[in-house]
């Protein structure tokens, strides 16, 4: 089955569909976007991807293309469309198409949103019960990583890094030794005595949906969380150590920069908190 995308309006084959080479995405990265899981034909943990999008769009003076209502409809008729049990939405928002010039345009134009999907991006089984490693470079991005833009050209390089050296994921080490965050991921540690670890919210990470789901959870299963910054020494001695995202969910890591975490396999806190996880994801409510 070839697989539809929307752009802009329209429901076209995944193989036509095209956008404007006006277009500020495309000329400057002038835009945002959100990846949402989808579970048994449902969004998953939809309202809160929709929320950080506006946070997105409203911190860099981007129009909404249509009502969150209309979105919504979108994100349903691609799904039903594609007949997409499981697998991934992914939508992106920018300025829209003028003659490219730095600053916005003068005159209002609207704003573009592409809508693609795909089925795979999981991790295997095998990653879960073996755990993945990381390797760990320099940050190197701008101050506003809280925003979800589609400037990824440091997280590229990044990930690329890993996969050259055999890890799954790069964290991004700061001036201060701490981590921020992975190049897709959000960054936390086990310490002794069950205390989870992962960074406080700010402009220097993104505010992960799966982070805050992943906090819920613990607090209502009494999981100790901590959130403050968290060096590369701290992780490499910690008891566990583990990433989040939508597309990688609660993945143990077992080597950090050649270094055993732990006892080399996933361990017991960061498996419970994926059972919460992916309890929460199957059985997750469209809202
Ligand atoms: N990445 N940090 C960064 C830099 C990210 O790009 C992502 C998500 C996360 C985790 O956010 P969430 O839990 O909302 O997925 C943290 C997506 C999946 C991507 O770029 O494909």
């Amino acid at each position: 089955m070839s697989e539809i995308t929307y752009v802009n309006g329209r429901y076209i084959p995944t193989g036509e569909a095209s956008v404007n080479v006006e277009d500020r995405g495309y000329q400057f990265s002038d835009g945002v976007y959100e990846v949402i899981a989808v579970s048994d034909f449902r969004l998953v943990d939809f309202k809160p991807h929709l929320r950080r999008l506006g946070r997105s769009l409203s911190n860099l003076d981007i129009e909404w293309p249509c009502s969150e209502r209309v979105l919504k409809i979108v994100l349903t008729q691609l799904i039903k469309r594609n007949r997409l049990r499981n697998g991934i939405v992914y939508l992106q928002i920018t300025r829209g198409v003028a003659p490219r010039n730095h600053a916005f345009p003068i005159e209002k134009i609207r704003s573009s949103l592409v809508v693609t999907v795909s089925r795979s991006g999981r991790p295997s089984a095998q990653k879960f019960t073996e755990g993945v490693k990381v390797v760990t470079m320099p940050e190197n991005r701008w101050g506003r990583r809280d925003i979800k833009s589609v400037s990824l050209l440091p997280n590229v390089l990044a990930k690329q890094f890993a996969v050259q050296n055999g890890a799954f994921e790069t964290w991004f080490v700061d001036d201060e030794q701490t981590i921020t965050e992975g190049s897709s991921t959000n960054a936390w540690i086990v310490l002794a005595g069950q205390e989870v670890v992962t960074r406080p919210l700010g402009n220097d990470i993104l505010a992960g949906i799966t982070r805050m789901k992943l906090i819920e959870l613990a607090k209502a299963g009494n999981i100790r969380i901590t959130e403050r910054p968290f060096t590369v020494d701290e992780a490499i001695n910690a008891e566990e150590a583990f990433i989040t995202s939508t597309t990688s969910f609660v993945m143990p890591v077992v080597d950090i920069d050649g270094k055993q975490v732990g006892t080399g396999k996933p361990g017991s806190v960061t498996n419970n908190l994926l059972t919460l996880y992916r309890e929460h994801f199957s059985g997750s409510e469209e809202v």
